[in-house]
């Protein structure tokens, strides 16, 4: 990894993803989500936002509990009553962030906030003070500051990293940049806040005009160190930025990006497929990286080119992101003895199902379906512990 940046990963899924679903996920299909995106292996994972409502901060606090690996996150608006939740919801986690963050454009300002920037910025500063009574992880985000004039900007940042903060966020909230005009702000950012050295520079795009994924990329080539992202891009109305494609653009491009991830991206397609199901979130056909097609050859000339040389047509492989080319095919003919080895590869032991049950539903789904895959047995696995804790 010599001469490389890493590039920190900062999974929203179970946030900024979750809040734009129809229906609130429950307790423990955030927990089983959480474990999923523990095992991608991201440094950071925020999980919610405790001043919310009662069940999201018990959420938050059983996966600072039970969740090992990475940095615990929670949300907070630049309010004491939002830090306070939130520090407490944390308090078990090995490691933990607050996430604190208020308005800056002047449209926010002037019609949510009713506040001037000198404001904002003194509520900010005593926000990331109080939370740095909790912790030394406190990370700040200007929302909207992709419509934020770039002096105001370079104003409230300087602010925030002189009262302690330690990750700088700048999102681009309503998905409204593009690429070079994103990568600006960050370059502006690097050249005009003298203190800037003291945080990490983190981008979280959303993707109203489909940029989410370039304008995070762009960003990292200006200096950005953070992504902010979430499984499948799933997130308020087009959605966030998609960890799987960030990922594996920085993995699949070393000769123009010299960074690396820590994901594991072999556990990318199960992760995935895991969010689509509980969230009811179906992925499009076409989707990069993980969608159906997103390794299938139709045409005669490109299935004789990858015949005889995989990389003819194809950049990176499908095991690299975790789909098994030379699996099992289950069927309903497989048997007991073969479901029983294929979720024990997937980490299962056999005290986390009942097999004869699993068995049966294997055997129901595969009549219906034809051939079953992992995320399917993920999901009877899944669908079991729920019935059994109903
Ligand atoms: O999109 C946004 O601005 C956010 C902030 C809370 C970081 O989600
Ligand atoms: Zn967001």
């Amino acid at each position: 990894m010599s001469g490389q940046d890493k590039i920190w990963i900062f999974d929203t899924t179970l946030r900024d993803g979750e809040q734009a679903l129809r229906a609130s996920l429950s307790h423990k299909q955030k927990i089983q989500l959480a474990h999923a995106i523990a095992r991608l292996n991201v440094d950071v994972m925020e999980v919610g936002f405790p001043v919310s409502s009662p069940g999201d901060f018990e959420s938050v606090q059983s996966i600072a509990t039970q969740v090992k690996g990475p940095i615990i996150c929670g949300l907070a608006r630049a309010v004491s009553a939002d830090i306070e939740a939130c520090g407490q919801a944390l308090a078990n986690a090995e490691r933990r962030r607050i996430h604190t963050f208020i308005a800056t454009s002047p449209l926010h300002l002037q019609y949510k906030l009713r506040r001037t920037l000198e404001q904002a910025t003194e509520q900010a500063v005593a926000a990331i003070q109080l939370a740095r009574r909790y912790t030394d992880d406190v990370e700040f985000s200007c929302e909207d500051a992709g419509r934020t004039p770039i002096d105001d900007l370079c104003r409230i940042v300087e602010a925030a990293i002189k009262a302690g903060a330690r990750t700088i966020n700048i999102p681009d909230t309503v998905g409204y940049t593009i690429p070079n005009e994103f990568a600006r702000i960050i370059t502006d950012l690097r050249n005009k806040v003298p203190n800037i050295d003291q945080a990490i520079l983190s981008v979280h795009c959303h993707n109203d005009l489909g940029l989410a994924v370039a304008n995070s990329i762009t960003a990292v080539q200006a200096g950005a160190r953070q992504i902010e992202c979430t499984v499948n891009g799933i997130g308020e109305r087009a959605g966030n930025c998609s960890l799987e494609e960030v990922a594996m653009i920085i993995k699949t491009r070393p000769d123009i990006l010299p960074f690396y991830t820590d994901i594991k991206s072999t556990e990318i397609y199960r992760s995935s497929h895991l969010v689509s199901q509980i969230c009811h979130m179906p992925i499009q056909p076409n989707k990069a990286i993980v969608g159906e097609n997103a390794f299938a050859h139709s045409s005669g000339i490109h299935q004789d080119g990858v015949l005889k040389a995989q990389n003819t047509y194809e950049i990176m492989s499908p095991e690299q992101v975790g789909i098994r080319q030379n699996e099992l095919n289950l069927t309903s003919r497989s048997g007991r003895a073969v479901i029983q080895h294929r979720l024990s590869e997937m980490g299962y032991t056999t005290e986390d199902y009942n097999l004869d049950e699993i068995y049966q539903a294997f055997v129901t789904l595969a009549d219906q379906k034809g051939r079953v895959f992992d995320y399917d047995l993920e999901a009877l696995v899944f669908f079991q512990n729920l019935q059994d804790t109903n």
